[in-house]
């Protein structure tokens, strides 16, 4: 490999297509840097060198291509596993560890950052070439082209594990209408999934990726959050802790009954449109910010999407109204000016800000979710038989396990129940 030459970008025999293989020095530092913030993931790894639970097994993932999903990865292979990774969006993928993990730690990854929509698709069908028994998806799409166009395959797949929650409620819908073919795990159900990930990664991402595109100052700023969901209650508390004036919009009354007892101010979007200076949609819903909104912003407007999909700001509506576009007027940064001359200013495309514009979730918060993804893989592979097709919860016992792990290697300890306050616990006799 040559210290910082660009060569050997796809592969003849198909297992890898990467941007540029010299990158893969620095992807191995960043990679390892990551690893330290996730002493879960690595006790885990540890324990998979040693009893092999994925054996044999070949897992194609479509997933995040970052330092963190690096070191999942390497778990899986400990397990025994080979592994190909498409990227789940092409904006996040980092080319120095897609690099790193084909070069140092062989496996195929078919990624590019910034590659198109046909380039994504054909990237999972790569992927798909290992003819997986087990598959990671985040957003279900990998699952979708298995049951769409690679129904040749789905005979020998066991089973799955879904990162997210838009691919959950993919999932679900596929379950109900009977055409899910094989056991999925929904990882994004977790509690050290989803009250930690949704919670604290994305709201601490989200507003790294907003700072990071445009270097505005948060204090003072009204900002308009669109959903009051796991994530939506994260990067809420999280504006708010910076000196935001919070606005929440939500369609569920117990949401939105919830925000304001916490103290936010809600408002339906045709209202919140008026005053906010910055929005940001995590619903997983689609144009949740559409023309009618943008009609009333304020010249300058920040608007930003960190649900899964970039559907929530109507991008094309904007596109329509505006009588000029600045691209790039800074990384991520692009300014629509409207008839009347008031600028909106669009980040990352209107995609995932905190993976496009800053790095996602931080290691250690990711530590837990993969422990939980590496966690039920092995379950998967020794439970397969007995789960039919339809969405299963991780079992209880793996999110305490994780738990448990990370509050090990914080040094924290809790409190033991005794034998009395068990039996109390347990039985219906003792009255009060
Ligand atoms: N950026 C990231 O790294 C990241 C991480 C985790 C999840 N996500 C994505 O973020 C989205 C939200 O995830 P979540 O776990 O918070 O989901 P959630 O279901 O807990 O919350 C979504 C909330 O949005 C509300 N909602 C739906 N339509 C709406 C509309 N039109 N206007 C206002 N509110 C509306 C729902 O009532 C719900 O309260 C999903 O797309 C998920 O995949 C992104």
């Amino acid at each position: 490999m040559s210290a910082q030459g660009s060569y050997d970008t796809c592969d003849s025999d198909g297992s890898h297509d990467i941007a540029d293989a010299g990158l893969a020095g620095a992807g191995v530092r960043r990679i390892e840097w990551a690893d330290r913030s996730m002493p879960v993931l690595r006790q885990i790894r540890a324990r998979f060198a040693e009893d092999r639970p994925l054996d044999g097994l070949k897992i194609a993932a479509c997933m995040h291509v970052t330092t963190e999903t690096a070191n999942l990865i390497r778990t899986l292979q400990a397990g025994g596993a080979r592994v190909s990774l498409a990227a789940s969006n092409p904006l996040s993928t980092q080319d120095d560890t897609a690099a790193a993990l084909v070069e140092e730690y062989g496996a195929s990854v078919f990624a590019r950052a910034g590659t198109d929509r046909a380039g994504y698709y054909r990237h999972i069908h790569q992927a798909l070439e290992i003819e997986p028994d087990l598959v990671l998806d985040d957003g279900c799409d990998l699952v979708n082209t298995l049951h769409t166009e690679r129904t040749d395959l789905l005979g020998s797949v066991k089973g799955g594990c879904e990162e997210t929650t838009s691919g959950v409620i993919r999932l679900h819908q596929m379950a109900r209408e009977g055409v899910l073919r094989f056991p999925m795990v929904a990882v994004n159900d977790t509690y050290t999934n989803h009250m930690f990930d949704n919670r604290y990664g994305t709201g601490q991402s989200t507003l790294d990726g907003i700072i990071r595109a445009t270097n505005t100052l948060l204090s003072g700023k009204t900002i308009v959050v669109a959903g009051f969901g796991h994530c939506g209650k994260g990067l809420a508390e999280r504006a708010r802790g910076m000196g935001a004036r919070v606005v929440v919009t939500e369609i569920d009354p117990v949401k939105a009954l919830d925000a304001t007892l916490q103290g936010y101010r809600v408002l339906p979007m045709d209202e919140a449109a008026r005053h906010g200076e910055v929005f940001i949609t995590v619903t997983g819903n689609r144009e949740v910010i559409r023309p009618e909104h943008f009609a009333v912003m304020k010249d300058g407007a920040i608007l930003a999407n960190s649900g899964h999909f970039d559907v929530e700001i109507d991008v094309r509506g904007l596109t329509d109204l505006a009588v000029e576009v600045h691209h790039g007027i800074r990384p991520h940064t692009d300014e629509y000016v409207l008839a009347d001359g008031r600028r909106l200013v669009l980040l990352a495309e209107g995609r995932l800000v905190n993976l496009a514009a800053a790095e996602g979730h931080p290691a250690a918060v990711m530590d837990m979710s993969f422990a939980d993804q590496a966690l039920a893989c092995g379950w998967l592979a020794r439970s397969h038989q007995d789960l039919g097709p339809t969405v299963h919860r991780v079992p209880a016992e793996i999110d305490t396990e994780v738990a448990r792990l990370k509050l090990d290697s914080m040094d924290i300890a809790i409190d033991v129940l005794s034998a009395a306050q068990e039996e109390y616990l347990s039985s219906w006799r003792s009255g009060s």
